[in-house]
């Protein structure tokens, strides 16, 4: 007999999305410095959330609450699947000459540090920082305005899928890092803060390697950055101006992860996926619903 405690943090297993399929080198909009920018952000998913497995099981052995011992079990779940997944696109982009590896390697020397260098906590702290910029990413990936317009379905689907599961756990690091850990508001926000700034620069540089090396001319360069930092900074419409106010939501004393609103789509997808077992379906479905 199965006495696991449910939650509803859903870990889904062996998904096909079509990876190995003819996804087009630019598949974003057909633009390389959007695709090049949610690649580079990619690439960096399977080495990172093995960090945050990491930070949070340091703290597992603490929990008494079996509820959330099982929220912990299914939050690892889902990060481990969403590694297999980003691994399988890594390759792709490994075979496109893309520096995965290089970028890897400087990922893991990074997180290696936090976990060697800094206060037990920290890691912690930071993991329950970029969870709730992955869980505000959710909405973003199903506001067809905004993220991945024009995406190949395909890719599409891998982000709605990642967005579904980023929502549902968003709040497990989040109640290790109060619960468990202690950590006050001051750390929190202080790490918060550190980790937007990491988070841009460090998906900016590795973008820059990755436009590099698909041979692009120093003008042609030029003309993506100018173009794509547009798309991302622009104050009204841009990408990341569409998410300031749930970043900062995260500033406020008495945040919890649950006050974020669920993703409009959620419900849709999680329906579609339930009968079809297809995440392109249900992908597809979120796009008819928005
Ligand atoms: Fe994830
Ligand atoms: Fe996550």
């Amino acid at each position: 007999m199965n006495n696991e405690i449910k939650t509803h943090i859903v870990p889904r297993t062996d998904l096909d999305f079509g990876l190995d399929g003819d996804i087009p080198r630019y598949w974003l909009d057909g633009h390389p410095f959007k695709t090049r920018f949610v690649d580079a952000l990619s690439m960096t998913f399977p080495i990172g959330e093995r960090f945050f497995i990491s930070s949070v099981r340091r703290f597992r052995d603490r929990i008494t609450d079996k509820l959330q011992l099982a929220e912990v079990r299914d939050f690892m779940r889902q990060e481990g699947q969403h590694g297999i997944v980003h691994n399988q696109w890594n390759d792709r982009l490994r075979a496109q000459g893309v520096p995965v590896d290089e970028v890897e390697a400087f990922c893991d020397r990074f997180f290696k540090w936090q976990l060697g260098k800094l206060p037990q906590a920290w890691p912690l702290v930071y993991t329950a920082s970029v969870e709730h910029l992955t869980a505000i990413m959710a909405e973003a990936v199903f506001d067809n305005d905004n993220f991945l317009h024009g995406a190949d379905e395909r890719m599409r689907a891998v982000f709605a899928w990642h967005a579904v599961e980023e929502f549902e756990h968003k709040a497990v690091a989040f109640d290790v890092m109060q619960k468990t850990a202690k950590v006050g508001y001051f750390t929190r926000v202080g790490i918060m803060a550190a980790a937007v700034v990491t988070f841009q620069v460090l998906t900016l540089y590795f973008l820059r390697k990755v436009l590099k090396a698909d041979g692009f001319s120093f003008g042609q360069r030029a003309r993506l950055w100018a173009s794509g930092l547009w798309w991302l900074y622009k104050p009204f419409g841009g990408v990341f101006a569409h998410m300031t106010p749930s970043v900062l939501q995260y500033f406020k004393p008495g945040f919890h992860p649950t006050q974020i609103k669920e993703p409009s789509c959620y419900r849709v997808w999680n329906e579609t996926y339930e009968a079809s077992g297809d995440p392109l379906e249900a992908s597809r479905s979120t796009l008819l619903a928005a």
